[in-house]
């Protein structure tokens, strides 16, 4: 039995020796040391010993069994460690290549645009609030001098939720929600940028599109003030030498109204086919603050006065990029956005 366990030693370690693969390593466990290996078989004869015999060879076994276990593991981990150290030595890293930059994202043309807006008048000392753009009749049409049934409200037309609600057609409902969040005909300076909505679609115009809208009041507000903000602000957007001029026109919530219009920037006021030929372009309203205005929403017309304004924002961005298509700006395609990065 002694013979037989020290013969079965020496095969294992000189088979050991000759092993050179992980695969071949697994096998050479299990033929002597598995269930039906080697060792096992001799353990099966040690029926046939002697009482005082058994526990000795039982224990030579053991021994065997832990040392050739021994042995077989670290030679694995010695096989493992070989192994990766090829893997690594084949793998080439061109560490002269260039990284991989992930996708930048970037800003939209009309958030871009409404952030320079905003960032001109905030530096004018402007308040920059906002309003809800589901709206009701009231701050969206009454309280801005457009009585039920008043014309001008075919002007806009609307998307209405019931009869009370609609989606706001204009920002300046935020005229009034501001003014009634006042007391004491406290001085106001704020624009108001967001989405407005109307039921229209074409090359110039979207159901949905952005406005700012703006309002000054204080003590002896004049025509003078609303002139001189508005040049200001659109010699700040378009260069310092565009000019301005002031149509008279018509809105319910102030009089009087003017329609402001830049020098074309395109042709330089010669005429050309943005301006239609007249050198001028016809950018936002505007106008003294209509006194039924002031009065429904608590200010008294008598102590003060002011002035206010409203721009479409993509109109802007159009004439600012050059853009002769409103529907660019919503359509997405990556081609025409990617060139505001
Ligand atoms: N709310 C007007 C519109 O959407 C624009 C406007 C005109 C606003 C004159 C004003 C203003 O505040 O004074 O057509």
């Amino acid at each position: 039995m002694r013979e037989k366990l020290q013969a079965l030693k020496e095969a294992a370690l000189s088979d050991l020796e000759k092993i050179e693969s992980l695969e071949a390593l697994k096998n050479l466990k299990v033929q002597y040391l598995g269930k039906k290996g080697s060792l096992t078989e001799i353990l099966r004869g040690m029926g046939a010993l002697s009482a005082e015999e058994r526990p000795k060879i039982g224990q030579l076994v053991n021994e065997l069994r832990a040392e050739l276990e021994e042995k077989i593991n670290a030679f694995n981990k010695q096989l493992e460690e070989k192994d990766l150290a090829e893997k690594i030595a084949k793998e080439k890293v061109d560490i002269s290549l260039p990284g991989r930059v992930p996708a930048h994202g970037h800003l939209h043309p009309i958030t871009l645009t409404m952030r320079e807006i905003k960032s001109i008048f905030m530096r004018m000392g402007f308040d920059v609030t906002e309003g809800p753009e589901i709206e009701n009749d009231y701050f969206n049409f009454e309280a801005l001098n457009l009585p039920k049934d008043h014309p001008a409200r075919d002007m806009q037309d609307s998307f209405y939720i019931t009869e009370e609600y609609l989606l706001r057609t204009h920002t300046s409902p935020v005229q009034a929600r501001t003014m009634q969040s006042k007391k004491n005909n406290e001085p106001v300076r704020m624009i108001a940028p967001g989405k407005v909505y109307r039921r229209d679609y074409d090359a110039t115009h979207s159901p949905m599109f952005h406005q700012v809208e703006g309002l000054v009041i204080d003590q002896e507000i004049s025509l003078a003030d609303l002139k001189g903000t508005l040049e200001l602000f659109l010699k700040e957007m378009f260069g310092s030498s565009v000019k301005i001029r002031l149509r008279p026109s018509f809105f319910p919530f102030t009089e009087p109204s003017a329609e402001v219009d830049i020098s074309c920037v395109i042709c330089g006021g010669k005429g050309c086919r943005v301006c239609k030929n007249s050198g001028w372009l016809e950018i936002l309203g505007s106008g003294m603050v209509h006194p039924n205005v002031l009065t429904m929403s608590g200010y008294d017309p008598e102590v003060v006065s002011g002035f206010a304004f409203g721009m479409g924002v993509e109109r802007i961005a159009m004439l600012k990029y050059g853009i002769d298509d409103l529907r660019l700006f919503f359509e997405n395609d990556l081609r025409f956005i990617r060139q505001f990065k």
